[in-house]
């Protein structure tokens, strides 16, 4: 058997093709939702990942705004800009790119963004709302993982799924949305980690299984059930001296071999990365509806 690929660029073009249309009515309105996004030191990686996300803003009609510091930007000197952008009613939404410089105290910071325009929802209290059920908003990566697996038909109600990685960004806050009791959700849920003894023993009894270690090649055939849907959120770069790049991307599950057992699997790139973005976005618009007193459906 040769699984299924989930297309997360043709879902999250679809998503982005709905949320046209609300930009273009809002900026019918005179509003043009705006994303403020900080981005400390010159990481390659995430200097990239800037770039992406003020693009798909272009696309959309939104407007951003980035603010560059240097990578031995003060902490005080961050936390202002954060006040600025908190005080500037013309931004509805606020990104601090992660990783920080390695001398700033990111809790501090992520605490300093208005939660009312936190759309990572990274902020303590955004947090605490998704883990009570009552969120504001959901992080981009594990809402687009969730908006995905709908998409595709892929139903999570009382399924078994696993979760490999217990990040802030994704596995906690992925954990936290789909054990909500709430039609869609209810899912049964497992987080492995660095401290798990038999990860495989976990990862095989997977009905849906999410990879978010960050290292390539933590998950390999062996360690996934005949049938299983397997979501690879990992974005690894790799050494390829035959590329023009001089590296590839690759994912945390072992693609070529997993393909052949799972049943369903997300591509990297072109899986849960394009729809992270689209989530960000969604999220952008959401926070402009929020500040306009516009009601909001989910
Ligand atoms: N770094 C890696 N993933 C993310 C993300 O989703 N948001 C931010 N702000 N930084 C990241």
């Amino acid at each position: 058997m040769s699984a299924k690929i989930i297309d997360g660029k043709a879902v999250s073009s679809r998503i982005r093709s709905r949320l046209k249309e609300d930009v273009d009515a809002l900026r019918g309105q005179g509003v043009i939702p705006r994303l403020a996004v900080v981005l400390a030191g010159g990481d390659p990686a995430s200097a990239t990942y800037v770039r992406m996300k003020n693009k798909a803003c272009a696309r959309l009609g939104m407007d951003s705004v980035q603010v560059d510091l240097p990578a031995d930007v003060g902490e005080g000197e961050l936390l202002a800009r954060l006040q600025g952008l908190n005080s500037d009613a013309a931004v509805h939404g606020i990104l601090v790119q992660l990783p920080l410089p390695r001398h700033i105290d990111q809790l501090r910071v992520l605490s300093a963004i208005d939660p009312s325009k936190d759309v990572d929802s990274f902020h303590p209290s955004n947090v605490g709302r998704l883990l009570i059920g009552d969120p504001l908003f959901v992080p981009c990566t594990p809402l687009g993982i969730c908006v995905l697996l709908r998409e595709s038909g892929i139903d999570v109600e009382g399924k078994d799924v696993v979760i490999v990685g217990r990040s802030t960004i994704v596995g906690r806050p992925l954990m936290a949305l789909l054990m909500q009791k709430k039609k869609g959700y209810n899912a049964t849920v497992t987080i492995c980690h660095t401290g798990t003894a038999d990860m495989a023993s976990h990862t095989r009894r997977a009905e849906i299984l999410v990879v978010a270690a960050g290292r390539p090649m933590t998950v390999t055939a062996d360690m996934v059930a005949e049938g299983a849907v397997v979501v690879d959120v990992g974005v690894n770069r790799v050494d390829d001296p035959a590329s023009s790049k001089g590296y590839r991307l690759v994912g945390d599950v072992d693609f070529e071999g997993v393909r052949e057992v799972a049943s369903a699997i997300t591509p990297v790139p072109g899986g849960v990365g394009p729809m992270t973005i689209a989530m960000l976005m969604n999220n952008t618009i959401k926070a402009a509806k929020m500040a306009c007193g516009m009601t909001i459906e989910d």
